[in-house]
């Protein structure tokens, strides 16, 4: 290291130190982690030179948030990671309140742009202010333009903020420029997700407003991503300080908007909305698109609610959700883990058509690593309650519970060993289709993700069971068909 070592080298430093400190056994088996330190949002999701890029919001220094950094992994099948040094650091007077969320966009002379909100601390407004940087690199190293802030709040029409204005998505167009969404707050319609554009990445222009939440979905409208897919226009966001509705629970929320968009006039019109994921745990979604033209989104698997007071368990805190194939079915955006999971599975067990009422376990079906489709044929069967237990030992399991009469789905941690008095139930429509129901259940460590009904809904969630329990069992109320494929994963 250099005698006058720069802010990133002696983060660079303290992580190989600590790096060679480290337990090598206890992180998930395929969900990224930090590799010391906090994370959170997914930023610059990218592919680029023949790898899968992810960087993250990032505290190196403790477990708990602080001055965001931007951590590093690259990925050939968005299973094994592999880190890499912290790419950025709130090191100049464009971010020296920290480097926020944002994205990545391979440029067409080989470099990679980062585009990161940049928080200024407060100064003239007695506050801190946010504005839009980008830097340039290679893939490791990154420059910071000397032009940041590239879009300042005074890039802006009157009526939005300087203080909640953060979160830009940029990609290039088919025309090689440049689009870029960002969130801010207007004064009276709460969160609003802007657009812009540039020829170069430096000099950006205010197109418009797409859409706002008008304090139907919430206040702040965070980490916004927006992208064609299968003849729809999708807007996800992040909404903070959400109110119950439809669907939605309260808090932090994700929410898709599928709509049309007319770019000549910056219109966006909504047809449908609805949660991206039903889970306890998932948050600030990103996607990106594959080589092979799939749409990928990975989340953060946490909630800004409970997170602060949540157990360390480890030397790192936090993890991001499973990565999913996203695509339109009957106008709703559905998800699916990547399909390159298969590479994972080993020991698979088959149980076809098994009739079930008193709880049952199955021969070969068990395990905290664990890619589990179960079936279910009421068609005939006078059911309407059907429980699965996963994570299960005599204290301990998560429940989900299908109210088969209902068309809903209870999903359950209550019992999971966590003494805290926080949200640990969702519920969620999951009605029985062709005769059958799916669920989906993929388990690593210490999270469920399930898909119902083909990635028709999503429930993540974070489990505190202890890692030892790792029983599976079925139960109805009336004797009821059901298949089981179950793939152990390592
Ligand atoms: C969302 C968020 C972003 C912000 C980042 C800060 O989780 O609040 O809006 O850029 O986290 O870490």
């Amino acid at each position: 290291m250099s005698l006058n070592p720069s802010p990133l080298e002696r983060v660079r430093e303290y992580e190989r130190e600590r790096a060679s400190k480290l337990p090598a056994d206890e992180r998930p088996l395929f969900h990224l982690t930090p590799l010391v330190g906090w994370m959170n949002d997914p930023n610059g999701f990218c592919y680029y030179k023949g790898q899968y890029h992810l960087f993250y919001q990032y505290h190196p220094f403790s477990r708990q948030w602080g001055p965001m950094h931007w951590g590093h992994a690259v990925s050939d099948d968005l299973l094994h990671w592999t880190y890499m040094p912290c790419a950025l650091a709130p090191d100049t007077e464009a971010d020296a309140g920290g480097c926020f969320s944002g994205s990545a966009v391979p440029l067409k002379d080989g470099r990679l742009m980062l585009c990161y909100t940049g928080v200024q601390p407060a100064g003239t407004f007695r506050r801190e202010t946010q504005a839009q940087c980008v830097a340039f690199g290679d893939g490791t190293d990154f420059e910071k333009s000397l032009l940041n802030p590239v879009i300042r709040h005074a890039h802006l029409p009157v009526g939005y903020s300087a203080f909640d204005f953060r979160d830009p998505k940029a990609w290039m167009a088919e025309d090689g420029t440049f689009r870029m969404v960002v969130g801010n707050r207007h004064e009276e319609r709460q969160g609003t997700i802007l657009y812009l554009s540039s020829k170069d990445g430096l000099d950006w222009n205010f197109v418009g407003e797409i859409d706002a939440s008008c304090s139907e979905y919430g206040r702040m409208w965070e980490c916004p991503d927006f992208f064609a897919i299968d003849g729809k226009q999708v807007l996800i966001v992040s909404p903070q300080e959400m109110h119950a509705r439809e669907e939605f629970h309260a808090g932090y929320g994700t929410v898709a908007i599928l709509g049309q968009f007319d770019e000549k006039e910056c219109v966006f019109t909504r047809e449908s909305i609805q949660p991206v994921d039903h889970g306890l745990t998932f948050y600030a979604p990103q996607t990106t698109l594959a080589p092979d033209g799939r749409r990928i989104m990975i989340g953060w698997m946490d909630n800004w609610e409970t997170c602060k007071e949540a157990p360390r368990r480890h030397p790192w805190y936090a993890q991001m959700s499973m990565p999913r194939e996203v695509f339109i079915r009957n106008g709703r955006l559905m998800q699916v883990p990547v399909r390159e999971i298969q590479g994972l599975w080993k020991d698979t067990v088959n149980h076809e058509k098994v009739t079930v009422k008193e709880e049952t376990s199955l021969e070969g079906v068990h395990g905290r690593m664990l890619d589990m489709t179960v079936t279910l044929y009421p068609s005939q069967s006078g059911c309407r309650r059907f429980t699965l237990h996963v994570a299960k030992d005599r204290e301990h399991y998560i429940q989900i519970l299908c109210n088969l009469a209902r068309g809903e789905l209870v999903f359950d941690r209550s019992h999971g060993g966590s003494h805290r008095d926080i949200a640990h139930t969702r519920h969620v429509r999951a009605e029985v289709q062709d005769g059958k129901l799916t669920l989906r259940i993929l388990m690593d460590r210490e999270s469920v993700e399930l898909f119902i009904n083909n990635g028709e809904r999503v429930v993540t969630s974070l489990i505190p069971t202890p890692i030892e329990s790792d029983g599976v069992t079925f139960a109805a109320d009336a004797p009821i068909e059901m298949s089981v494929e179950a793939h152990h994963l390592g």
